[in-house]
Protein backbone atom coordinates (compact mmCIF):
# COMPACT_ATOMS: atom_id res chain seq x y z
CA UNK A 1 0.00 0.00 0.00
CA UNK A 2 0.88 3.59 -0.79
CA UNK A 3 2.86 5.47 2.39
CA UNK A 4 0.76 8.42 3.08
CA UNK A 5 3.28 11.57 3.55
CA UNK A 6 3.46 12.69 6.91
CA UNK A 7 1.08 15.56 7.78
CA UNK A 8 3.73 17.50 9.17
CA UNK A 9 6.57 18.49 11.31
CA UNK A 10 10.25 18.98 10.63
CA UNK A 11 12.01 15.97 8.72
CA UNK A 12 14.94 14.92 11.81
CA UNK A 13 18.36 15.50 10.58
CA UNK A 14 21.26 12.98 12.41
CA UNK A 15 21.34 15.72 15.38
CA UNK A 16 18.00 15.70 16.27
CA UNK A 17 16.02 13.89 18.66
CA UNK A 18 12.44 12.63 16.97
CA UNK A 19 8.93 12.37 18.48
CA UNK A 20 6.03 11.15 17.13
CA UNK A 21 2.45 12.57 16.83
CA UNK A 22 -0.71 10.61 15.80
CA UNK A 23 -3.36 12.86 15.68
CA UNK A 24 -7.17 13.40 14.45
CA UNK A 25 -6.07 16.67 11.82
CA UNK A 26 -9.35 15.23 9.74
CA UNK A 27 -12.39 14.08 10.19
CA UNK A 28 -15.14 14.19 12.64
CA UNK A 29 -13.29 15.36 15.40
CA UNK A 30 -10.76 17.59 13.43
CA UNK A 31 -10.44 20.37 16.56
CA UNK A 32 -8.28 17.35 18.64
CA UNK A 33 -6.02 17.08 16.48
CA UNK A 34 -5.22 20.67 15.44
CA UNK A 35 -5.16 21.65 19.09
CA UNK A 36 -2.92 18.41 19.87
CA UNK A 37 -0.42 19.45 17.38
CA UNK A 38 -0.32 22.97 18.16
CA UNK A 39 0.37 22.19 21.90
CA UNK A 40 3.19 20.24 21.01
CA UNK A 41 4.42 22.18 18.27
CA UNK A 42 4.75 24.99 21.35
CA UNK A 43 5.94 22.75 23.96
CA UNK A 44 8.99 21.79 21.38
CA UNK A 45 9.43 25.14 20.06
CA UNK A 46 10.32 26.78 23.77
CA UNK A 47 12.48 23.15 24.60
CA UNK A 48 14.53 24.03 21.29
CA UNK A 49 14.76 27.85 22.32
CA UNK A 50 16.26 27.28 25.25
CA UNK A 51 18.27 24.86 23.92
CA UNK A 52 17.27 21.33 22.74
CA UNK A 53 17.67 18.47 24.79
CA UNK A 54 21.03 16.63 25.35
CA UNK A 55 22.53 19.05 23.42
CA UNK A 56 20.73 18.23 20.05
CA UNK A 57 17.44 19.99 18.64
CA UNK A 58 13.40 18.00 18.92
CA UNK A 59 11.63 17.40 16.14
CA UNK A 60 8.23 16.52 15.64
CA UNK A 61 6.65 13.89 13.09
CA UNK A 62 2.91 14.46 12.93
CA UNK A 63 0.20 11.64 10.91
CA UNK A 64 -2.94 12.60 10.69
CA UNK A 65 -5.62 9.46 11.13
CA UNK A 66 -8.69 10.61 9.94
CA UNK A 67 -10.75 10.15 13.37
CA UNK A 68 -10.21 6.52 13.05
CA UNK A 69 -9.00 3.70 15.05
CA UNK A 70 -7.50 1.66 12.29
CA UNK A 71 -5.52 4.60 10.58
CA UNK A 72 -4.40 5.13 14.48
CA UNK A 73 -3.00 1.96 14.73
CA UNK A 74 -1.31 2.14 11.30
CA UNK A 75 0.56 5.55 11.90
CA UNK A 76 1.85 4.14 15.68
CA UNK A 77 3.49 1.26 13.52
CA UNK A 78 5.25 3.28 11.12
CA UNK A 79 6.35 5.82 13.49
CA UNK A 80 8.12 2.61 15.42
CA UNK A 81 9.11 0.51 12.34
CA UNK A 82 9.72 3.85 9.87
CA UNK A 83 10.79 6.69 11.93
CA UNK A 84 12.20 5.21 14.67
CA UNK A 85 10.58 7.90 17.51
CA UNK A 86 11.80 8.02 20.74
CA UNK A 87 8.25 8.98 22.31
CA UNK A 88 4.28 9.24 20.48
CA UNK A 89 2.02 11.48 21.40
CA UNK A 90 -1.57 10.85 21.08
CA UNK A 91 -4.38 10.76 20.14
CA UNK A 92 -7.61 12.51 22.25
CA UNK A 93 -10.22 9.63 21.13
CA UNK A 94 -9.93 6.63 23.68
CA UNK A 95 -11.00 4.75 20.86
CA UNK A 96 -7.95 5.83 19.10
CA UNK A 97 -5.71 5.37 21.37
CA UNK A 98 -6.44 1.88 22.60
CA UNK A 99 -5.94 1.33 19.14
CA UNK A 100 -2.35 2.80 19.12
CA UNK A 101 -1.53 1.34 22.44
CA UNK A 102 -1.24 -2.01 21.59
CA UNK A 103 1.00 -1.21 18.51
CA UNK A 104 3.38 1.42 21.19
CA UNK A 105 2.99 -1.25 23.95
CA UNK A 106 4.15 -4.13 21.89
CA UNK A 107 7.01 -2.21 20.17
CA UNK A 108 8.33 -0.95 23.58
CA UNK A 109 8.06 2.65 22.40
CA UNK A 110 6.72 4.87 25.53
CA UNK A 111 3.33 6.55 24.77
CA UNK A 112 1.74 9.95 26.39
CA UNK A 113 -1.73 10.28 25.02
CA UNK A 114 -2.88 13.99 26.33
CA UNK A 115 -6.54 13.64 26.71
CA UNK A 116 -7.73 9.89 26.53
CA UNK A 117 -9.62 9.33 29.77
CA UNK A 118 -10.98 6.05 29.42
CA UNK A 119 -9.04 3.65 31.93
CA UNK A 120 -7.98 1.03 29.37
CA UNK A 121 -5.61 3.25 27.52
CA UNK A 122 -2.88 2.70 30.20
CA UNK A 123 -3.92 -0.58 31.02
CA UNK A 124 -2.70 -1.80 27.80
CA UNK A 125 0.93 -1.70 29.19
CA UNK A 126 3.59 -0.50 31.26
CA UNK A 127 4.77 1.77 27.69
CA UNK A 128 1.16 3.76 28.29
CA UNK A 129 1.04 7.20 29.92
CA UNK A 130 -1.28 9.64 30.02
CA UNK A 131 -1.14 13.42 31.79
CA UNK A 132 -5.41 13.57 32.12
CA UNK A 133 -7.66 12.62 34.70
CA UNK A 134 -9.49 9.50 34.10
CA UNK A 135 -13.60 8.76 33.88
CA UNK A 136 -14.03 6.97 36.68
CA UNK A 137 -13.37 10.22 38.73
CA UNK A 138 -15.14 12.50 36.01
CA UNK A 139 -18.28 10.73 35.39
CA UNK A 140 -18.34 10.84 39.88
CA UNK A 141 -17.39 15.09 39.18
CA UNK A 142 -20.75 14.76 37.42
CA UNK A 143 -22.88 12.85 39.40
CA UNK A 144 -22.08 15.04 42.45
CA UNK A 145 -22.39 17.89 40.70
CA UNK A 146 -25.66 17.47 39.13
CA UNK A 147 -27.00 15.70 42.91
CA UNK A 148 -25.35 18.18 45.05
CA UNK A 149 -25.31 21.65 43.08
CA UNK A 150 -28.20 21.34 40.42
CA UNK A 151 -30.53 19.19 42.99
CA UNK A 152 -31.81 16.74 40.45
CA UNK A 153 -33.52 13.75 41.35
CA UNK A 154 -34.31 11.98 37.80
CA UNK A 155 -32.11 12.09 34.28
CA UNK A 156 -32.17 10.62 30.92
CA UNK A 157 -28.72 9.63 29.60
CA UNK A 158 -27.72 9.68 25.66
CA UNK A 159 -24.83 8.16 24.66
CA UNK A 160 -22.52 7.15 21.89
CA UNK A 161 -22.32 3.09 21.45
CA UNK A 162 -19.51 3.61 19.19
CA UNK A 163 -17.09 5.07 21.55
CA UNK A 164 -15.05 3.50 24.02
CA UNK A 165 -15.24 6.70 26.12
CA UNK A 166 -19.07 7.57 25.76
CA UNK A 167 -19.84 4.24 26.88
CA UNK A 168 -17.68 4.18 29.47
CA UNK A 169 -18.47 7.69 31.24
CA UNK A 170 -22.13 6.85 30.85
CA UNK A 171 -21.85 3.84 33.29
CA UNK A 172 -19.98 5.58 35.94
CA UNK A 173 -22.10 8.76 35.76
CA UNK A 174 -25.32 6.16 36.36
CA UNK A 175 -23.73 4.51 38.90
CA UNK A 176 -22.94 6.73 40.86
CA UNK A 177 -25.70 8.89 39.97
CA UNK A 178 -27.96 6.06 41.38
CA UNK A 179 -25.41 5.69 44.50
CA UNK A 180 -25.82 9.05 45.34
CA UNK A 181 -29.91 8.51 45.37
CA UNK A 182 -30.78 9.85 41.88
CA UNK A 183 -32.50 7.84 39.45
CA UNK A 184 -31.22 7.72 35.40
CA UNK A 185 -34.82 7.26 33.82
CA UNK A 186 -33.91 5.84 30.59
CA UNK A 187 -30.39 5.22 28.37
CA UNK A 188 -30.58 6.18 24.51
CA UNK A 189 -27.68 5.44 22.35
CA UNK A 190 -26.40 6.58 18.82
CA UNK A 191 -23.57 5.76 16.31
CA UNK A 192 -20.80 8.53 15.81
CA UNK A 193 -21.57 10.38 12.78
CA UNK A 194 -25.34 9.88 13.20
CA UNK A 195 -26.95 13.17 12.57
CA UNK A 196 -30.74 12.45 13.09
CA UNK A 197 -31.30 12.20 16.86
CA UNK A 198 -35.26 12.44 17.21
CA UNK A 199 -36.04 8.87 17.85
CA UNK A 200 -33.81 9.03 21.21
CA UNK A 201 -34.60 12.66 22.01
CA UNK A 202 -38.27 12.08 21.49
CA UNK A 203 -38.23 8.70 23.70
CA UNK A 204 -36.16 10.98 26.18
CA UNK A 205 -39.07 13.17 26.37
CA UNK A 206 -41.51 10.97 27.36
CA UNK A 207 -39.61 9.99 30.54
CA UNK A 208 -39.71 13.71 31.48
CA UNK A 209 -36.10 14.35 33.02
CA UNK A 210 -34.83 17.31 34.67
CA UNK A 211 -31.71 16.78 32.24
CA UNK A 212 -29.78 15.06 29.99
CA UNK A 213 -26.21 13.84 30.50
CA UNK A 214 -24.56 13.51 26.92
CA UNK A 215 -21.34 12.14 26.87
CA UNK A 216 -20.22 12.74 23.94
CA UNK A 217 -17.93 14.38 21.25
CA UNK A 218 -18.45 18.10 20.19
CA UNK A 219 -19.48 17.40 16.67
CA UNK A 220 -22.56 15.25 17.61
CA UNK A 221 -23.41 17.09 20.76
CA UNK A 222 -24.03 20.56 18.86
CA UNK A 223 -26.71 18.50 16.78
CA UNK A 224 -28.33 17.17 19.79
CA UNK A 225 -28.91 20.28 21.36
CA UNK A 226 -30.40 21.97 18.52
CA UNK A 227 -32.49 19.11 17.77
CA UNK A 228 -33.74 18.66 21.82
CA UNK A 229 -34.70 22.45 21.57
CA UNK A 230 -36.74 22.13 18.23
CA UNK A 231 -38.08 18.89 20.17
CA UNK A 232 -39.08 21.22 23.18
CA UNK A 233 -37.10 19.38 25.46
CA UNK A 234 -36.23 22.44 27.02
CA UNK A 235 -33.88 20.75 30.22
CA UNK A 236 -30.43 21.31 30.64
CA UNK A 237 -27.59 19.31 28.86
CA UNK A 238 -24.72 17.70 30.81
CA UNK A 239 -21.53 16.52 29.78
CA UNK A 240 -18.09 15.85 29.87
CA UNK A 241 -14.40 16.77 28.16
CA UNK A 242 -15.60 15.44 24.72
CA UNK A 243 -17.46 18.85 24.04
CA UNK A 244 -14.45 20.59 24.45
CA UNK A 245 -14.12 22.47 20.93
CA UNK A 246 -14.70 26.39 20.34
CA UNK A 247 -16.91 24.27 17.38
CA UNK A 248 -19.17 23.22 19.77
CA UNK A 249 -20.59 26.93 19.82
CA UNK A 250 -21.07 27.02 15.86
CA UNK A 251 -22.28 24.04 15.80
CA UNK A 252 -25.06 24.41 18.83
CA UNK A 253 -25.92 27.69 18.76
CA UNK A 254 -27.37 29.40 21.83
CA UNK A 255 -29.33 25.69 22.61
CA UNK A 256 -26.63 24.68 24.82
CA UNK A 257 -26.94 27.78 26.81
CA UNK A 258 -27.46 26.69 30.26
CA UNK A 259 -25.83 23.27 29.69
CA UNK A 260 -22.71 21.84 32.32
CA UNK A 261 -20.04 20.01 31.46
CA UNK A 262 -16.53 18.57 32.93
CA UNK A 263 -13.05 19.33 31.65
CA UNK A 264 -9.80 19.86 32.32
CA UNK A 265 -8.91 23.09 32.24
CA UNK A 266 -10.43 26.60 31.69
CA UNK A 267 -8.69 29.23 30.21
CA UNK A 268 -10.21 31.63 32.74
CA UNK A 269 -7.83 30.20 35.61
CA UNK A 270 -5.84 33.28 36.70
CA UNK A 271 -2.62 31.05 37.59
CA UNK A 272 0.34 32.75 35.93
CA UNK A 273 1.16 29.65 34.40
CA UNK A 274 -1.68 29.38 33.17
CA UNK A 275 -1.89 32.62 32.01
CA UNK A 276 1.77 32.52 30.05
CA UNK A 277 0.98 29.29 28.05
CA UNK A 278 -2.58 31.16 26.72
CA UNK A 279 -0.55 34.22 26.18
CA UNK A 280 2.49 32.19 24.13
CA UNK A 281 -0.15 30.26 22.18
CA UNK A 282 -2.54 33.19 21.03
CA UNK A 283 0.55 34.80 19.70
CA UNK A 284 1.54 31.55 17.51
CA UNK A 285 -1.84 30.93 16.61
CA UNK A 286 -4.20 33.34 17.30
CA UNK A 287 -7.38 32.36 19.47
CA UNK A 288 -7.68 30.84 23.13
CA UNK A 289 -6.39 27.44 23.52
CA UNK A 290 -9.22 24.35 24.91
CA UNK A 291 -8.36 22.04 27.40
CA UNK A 292 -6.54 19.44 24.68
CA UNK A 293 -4.45 22.49 23.75
CA UNK A 294 -2.89 22.48 27.06
CA UNK A 295 -3.19 18.58 28.10
CA UNK A 296 -1.33 18.31 24.37
CA UNK A 297 1.31 20.76 25.67
CA UNK A 298 1.62 19.18 29.23
CA UNK A 299 2.53 16.11 27.70
CA UNK A 300 4.97 16.83 25.09
CA UNK A 301 6.91 18.35 28.02
CA UNK A 302 6.57 15.14 30.15
CA UNK A 303 8.31 13.27 26.88
CA UNK A 304 10.99 15.28 26.48
CA UNK A 305 11.82 16.00 30.57
CA UNK A 306 11.46 11.86 30.56
CA UNK A 307 13.96 12.14 27.37
CA UNK A 308 16.35 14.75 29.13
CA UNK A 309 16.28 12.38 32.10
CA UNK A 310 16.56 9.03 30.61
CA UNK A 311 19.85 6.95 30.82
CA UNK A 312 20.78 5.96 27.41
CA UNK A 313 17.53 6.92 24.89
CA UNK A 314 16.21 3.12 24.97
CA UNK A 315 12.23 2.94 25.06
CA UNK A 316 13.13 1.27 28.55
CA UNK A 317 14.94 4.35 30.02
CA UNK A 318 12.65 6.78 28.53
CA UNK A 319 9.74 4.89 29.89
CA UNK A 320 11.57 4.61 33.65
CA UNK A 321 12.13 7.99 33.43
CA UNK A 322 8.69 9.00 32.45
CA UNK A 323 7.15 6.82 34.98
CA UNK A 324 8.74 8.62 37.68
CA UNK A 325 6.85 11.96 36.78
CA UNK A 326 6.64 13.80 40.02
CA UNK A 327 5.02 17.40 41.06
CA UNK A 328 5.12 18.21 37.25
CA UNK A 329 3.76 21.73 36.71
CA UNK A 330 1.77 21.24 33.87
CA UNK A 331 -0.91 24.18 32.63
CA UNK A 332 -3.49 21.44 32.93
CA UNK A 333 -2.90 20.73 36.73
CA UNK A 334 0.28 19.28 38.57
CA UNK A 335 1.09 15.90 37.56
CA UNK A 336 2.17 13.36 39.79
CA UNK A 337 1.95 9.85 37.93
CA UNK A 338 0.48 6.99 39.58
CA UNK A 339 1.43 3.06 39.64
CA UNK A 340 -1.02 2.79 37.11
CA UNK A 341 0.65 5.30 34.72
CA UNK A 342 -1.79 7.85 35.64
CA UNK A 343 -2.54 11.26 37.19
CA UNK A 344 -4.59 12.45 40.17
CA UNK A 345 -6.03 15.57 39.35
CA UNK A 346 -9.12 18.06 39.39
CA UNK A 347 -11.67 18.58 37.20
CA UNK A 348 -13.87 21.71 36.82
CA UNK A 349 -17.71 21.91 35.74
CA UNK A 350 -18.01 25.23 32.85
CA UNK A 351 -21.27 26.68 32.04
CA UNK A 352 -22.28 27.32 28.75
CA UNK A 353 -23.66 30.95 27.87
CA UNK A 354 -22.68 33.59 25.34
CA UNK A 355 -21.07 31.08 22.89
CA UNK A 356 -18.36 30.03 25.73
CA UNK A 357 -17.70 27.85 28.41
CA UNK A 358 -17.38 29.60 31.82
CA UNK A 359 -16.29 28.54 34.97
CA UNK A 360 -18.06 27.27 37.80
CA UNK A 361 -16.12 24.95 39.79
CA UNK A 362 -13.47 22.97 40.80
CA UNK A 363 -13.65 19.38 42.18
CA UNK A 364 -10.55 17.76 43.66
CA UNK A 365 -9.89 14.33 43.52
N1 LIG B 1 -11.51 12.25 27.03
C1 LIG B 1 -11.92 12.05 25.65
C2 LIG B 1 -11.72 10.59 25.31
O1 LIG B 1 -11.11 9.88 26.03
C3 LIG B 1 -11.19 12.93 24.69
C4 LIG B 1 -11.22 14.41 24.96
C5 LIG B 1 -10.41 14.99 25.92
C6 LIG B 1 -12.03 15.23 24.24
C7 LIG B 1 -10.42 16.37 26.18
C8 LIG B 1 -12.07 16.59 24.48
C9 LIG B 1 -11.27 17.16 25.47
O2 LIG B 1 -12.16 10.10 24.31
Amino acid sequence: AAQPAPTGGTPPAADTLLLGEVSSLTGSQATFGVSTQRGVELAVKEANAAGGVKGKKLAVRVYDNQSKPEEAAQATTRLVTQDKVLVILGDVASSNSLAMAEKAQAAGVPMITPASTNPSVTEKGDYIFRVCFIDPFQGFVMAKFARENLKLDQVAVLQDNKSAYSIGLKEVFTQKFSEMGGKVLTTESYSQGDTDFRAQLTAIKKTKPQAIYVPGYYNDVGLVARQARELGLSVPLLGGDGWDSEKLFELAGDALDGAYFSNHYSPQNPDERVKKFIADYTAAYGGTPDAIAALAYDSARVAIAGIEKSKDLTGASIRDAIAQTKDFPGVAGTITLDEKRNPVKSAVILKVGEGKANFVTTVKP
